[in-house]
């Protein structure tokens, strides 16, 4: 079945955060909204049959998860990654977010340090210093050729006492990298010596774009593992992040039974009977959907970075090796941040994430969400060319 990514929906009055909470962050509503990851597709039609086949049942009272809950997650990993995962290292989380801040409270304690790597996903900031840890930066370095790396020596010399944990996300938002085994193996073998739980956040491990390959941090051998929380979903890749459901996976047995205990002291265990069956949907039937969407998320990709270098060079993409996420260098425009983001706002009518929110090194760049038709794409693109003449 082919299916069509080039419609457009009108997501309007849906409560979707994108779309009706505009105003709320930007001031007005007439933007075309780039920003929120979420995706303008239809979430596929597999899932939304399975969803209505339940509602044709009257009840909607308490849920649990059967067996194929985790098993249909194994299966994925097992298929799409070559991960070998054990059913007893599997949990749940009603979201992303959610594990990490249960995983900071259950594996920390107050005033520990944890280290991230900004520019960084603006809610690792907020678990960290909302649960009173120490935030401590290991900021990526931009190479000359313009990607982004991990800094080991300022990471080794970051490293206490006191540390605890690093958070990284796999594939990065918002830079883009689908870290390398290389680059994998140094951080693990980093976090090994210095006993550091590496709390992995690999909600983006869907969106990989060939010839690069997502590795799970755990999957590199079992020293690696035991100092591993790996924390993904459904929820990105097939566009279902409405439902709040997620799988953690933790083959320390210790961090595992610290881990259900926090989730099952915030009685956040349950879960919820559409997230389950829209998971299991997910991951037994979508893989044709996915191929076809990471086909046509691609060439939206490879379209904004021809656009931008022929129309707009004043405007540079870090090109993503995964992720529907592009982070825009606009130094070149020589314009202050605050008069960048006001153009974007006022003038070219566009919604992007502020590069500030990501932490260090994030002024003077926004990210762009490129997961969207791409009539409306090139809509945007035309938008954006108001910096082409630096007005
Ligand atoms: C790296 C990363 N982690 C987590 C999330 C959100 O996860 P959840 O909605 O399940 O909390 C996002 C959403 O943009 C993300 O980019």
């Amino acid at each position: 079945m082919q299916y069509d990514f080039d419609q457009i929906i009108n997501r309007a009055d849906t409560d979707s955060i994108k779309y009706d909470k505009m105003k709320y962050f930007f001031g007005r509503n007439d933007l075309q909204p780039l920003w929120v990851a979420d995706m303008d597709f239809a979430t596929p039609d597999f899932i939304l049959s399975d969803l209505k086949n339940r509602l044709k049942h009257p009840i909607l009272g308490y849920t649990m998860r059967k067996p194929i809950f985790f098993e249909s997650y194994k299966n994925w990993a097992k298929k799409r990654y070559n991960w070998e995962v054990q059913n007893q290292w599997l949990d749940f989380s009603p979201g992303v977010v959610g594990a990490l801040a249960i995983a900071i409270l259950a594996l920390t304690d107050e005033n520990d340090e944890i280290i991230i790597q900004p520019p960084v996903y603006h809610p690792f900031f907020e678990v960290i210093k909302g649960n009173q840890r120490k935030l401590v930066e290991n900021p990526l370095q931009k190479n000359s050729n313009g990607t982004y790396q991990m800094d080991f020596d300022d990471l080794r010399n970051k490293i206490t006492d006191q540390t605890k944990m690093i958070l990284i996300a796999n594939p990065h938002n918002p830079v883009g990298r689908v870290w390398n085994k290389e680059e994998l193996q140094q951080l693990g073998d980093i976090a090994v010596q210095n006993n550091l739980i590496i709390l992995s956040d690999d909600i983006h491990a869907d969106f990989v774009y060939k010839p690069h390959r997502y590795i799970p941090i755990a999957s590199l051998n079992s020293a690696v593992a035991q100092q591993t929380i790996t924390v993904t979903s459904p929820s990105k890749t097939f566009n279902i992040a409405g439902l709040s459901t997620s799988v953690v996976i933790i083959p320390n047995e210790k961090y595992r039974q610290k881990y259900n205990r926090k989730l099952t002291d915030m009685h956040l265990f349950l879960g919820n009977i559409f997230g389950n069956i829209a998971l299991v949907s997910a991951y037994q039937k979508g893989e044709e959907w996915l191929e076809q969407l990471l086909q046509y998320l691609k060439t939206n990709r490879d379209f904004v970075i021809h656009y931008l270098n022929k129309k707009i060079p004043a405007v540079k993409p870090v090109a993503p090796e995964g992720t529907f996420l592009m982070w825009l260098d606009f130094s070149n425009t020589g314009l202050p941040h605050e008069k960048i983001k006001d153009i974007l706002i006022n003038k070219a009518l566009l919604a992007l994430n502020d590069g500030k929110s990501f932490g260090t090194n994030g002024e003077k760049y926004f990210r762009l969400n490129f997961a969207l038709p791409r009539p409306k794409l090139k809509e945007a693109l035309q938008k954006l060319e108001i910096f082409s003449t630096n007005k």
